[in-house]
């Protein structure tokens, strides 16, 4: 079964083809190379044995989409391309709008001429905002979210849904993850942020491997157990176990369907700090500075409906997140750019 991957040579797709192509399906990657490297073609065939069919090319590229869809018979689309940093989008909000959204609806279009019915989309806790009651469950409100990139994914999830409406044979699922951390346990393939990491676990891996002098930890004064920031950390691995999950359990039935992949556990900033620098045996400086704004103080999911319909359930421990973290930028300290 051909599984078409927008985004696939990126940080989540990466792993997600290789949890496909050891489930025995064939992922057909479309990607622009806008945030990755090539070199992730050769990381995969490492640790499979085998070559995905690699598309360098735009989402938003009408034709190539079409070339794709007459070249290969595709069963359904897990769509991950796009832009994914939060302050970058608050600068260029046109520029995310055109990519989340544009590409987004330009995917669908392009997918309901070539008669392909299933949709899976990379979508976010993001979504729900600030939500005022913790855990977070998909029918949890969503639409409140405070910047570009979030409205982005509401606005997609919106069309989605919209689109589904009005197709019913259309399988379109929504998928909303956590905070994906941790890498492929050989440390071949990870997450390879430019420039300097928005996200916590890279920024706390870079410390410790020597690139960045120290932690800023962004507030301790959270109504939380610790005071710092508290999110719901899920295994990359894990993540892309359940992409296949949901693939197998309801991508290919019609419907709209939403789900919430996490771990269902909150830990805090100082906890991942904690378990990294015990999984790495390197020290973790960190200051505490203000808070950062547009932060919530805490965030995770109830994962009941995917485990219970996916059949699906998050396992790695934070200890193999930061372990699998640490194996990764301990092998590759500039990411794939080690390896140019
Ligand atoms: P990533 O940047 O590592 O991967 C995205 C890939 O898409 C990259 O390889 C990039 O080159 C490619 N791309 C970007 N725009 C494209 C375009 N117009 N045409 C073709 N390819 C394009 O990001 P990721 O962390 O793997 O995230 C994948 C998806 O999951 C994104 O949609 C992101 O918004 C969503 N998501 C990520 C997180 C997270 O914390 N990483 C959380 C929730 C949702
Ligand atoms: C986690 C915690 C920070 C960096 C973002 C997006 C979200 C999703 C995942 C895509 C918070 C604290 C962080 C640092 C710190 N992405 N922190 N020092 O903000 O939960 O979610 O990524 O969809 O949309 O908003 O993740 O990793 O940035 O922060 O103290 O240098 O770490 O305040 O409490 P966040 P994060």
């Amino acid at each position: 079964m051909k599984i078409l991957i927008t985004g696939g040579m990126g940080y989540i797709g990466s792993h997600t083809c290789i949890q496909l192509m050891a489930a025995g399906m064939t992922p057909i990657i479309l990607d622009n190379l806008s945030n990755s490297s090539e070199i992730v073609l050769s990381r995969i065939h490492h640790l499979t044995g085998a070559t995905p069919v690699f598309y360098q090319g735009d989402v938003r590229d009408r034709h190539i989409l079409e070339k794709i869809f007459a070249e290969h018979e595709i069963a359904a689309v897990i769509h991950f391309a796009g832009l994914k940093s939060v302050g970058e989008s608050v600068a260029k909000p046109l520029e995310y709008y055109d990519n989340n959204v544009h590409g987004s609806l330009l995917l669908a279009e392009v997918m309901k001429n070539a008669g392909v019915k299933s949709l899976l989309f990379s979508s976010s806790a993001t979504v729900y905002g600030s939500p005022l009651k913790m855990p977070i469950t998909e029918s949890t409100p969503t639409g409140a979210t405070t910047n570009p990139y979030g409205r982005s994914k509401y606005i997609v999830e919106e069309c989605l849904r919209d689109l589904q409406a009005a197709q019913p044979e259309l399988s379109i699922t929504l998928l909303r993850y956590f905070n994906p951390v941790g890498a492929h346990i050989s440390g071949t393939i990870g997450e390879d942020p430019q420039g300097i990491p928005n996200n916590l676990m890279p920024f706390i891996a870079q410390v410790a491997v020597g690139r960045r002098e120290k932690l800023s930890v962004f507030g301790n004064d959270y109504n939380t157990p610790d005071g710092t920031g508290v999110r719901d950390y899920i295994h990359v691995m894990d993540l892309a176990d359940g992409h296949v999950a949901a693939l197998k359990a309801v991508g290919l039935k019609p419907g709209l369907h939403i789900y919430n992949l996490g771990t269902g556990q909150g830990s805090s900033v100082l906890e991942m700090v904690d378990a990294f620098a015990k999984a790495s045996g390197k020290e973790v400086p960190y200051t505490v500075c203000a808070r950062r704004p547009g932060d919530i103080a805490e965030c995770w999911a109830d994962t009941s409906k995917a485990n219970r319909e996916l059949n699906w359930k998050a396992s790695r421990t934070l200890k193999e997140m930061s372990e699998d973290s640490w194996r990764w930028q301990s092998q590759n300290p500039k990411g794939y750019g080690s390896q140019e």
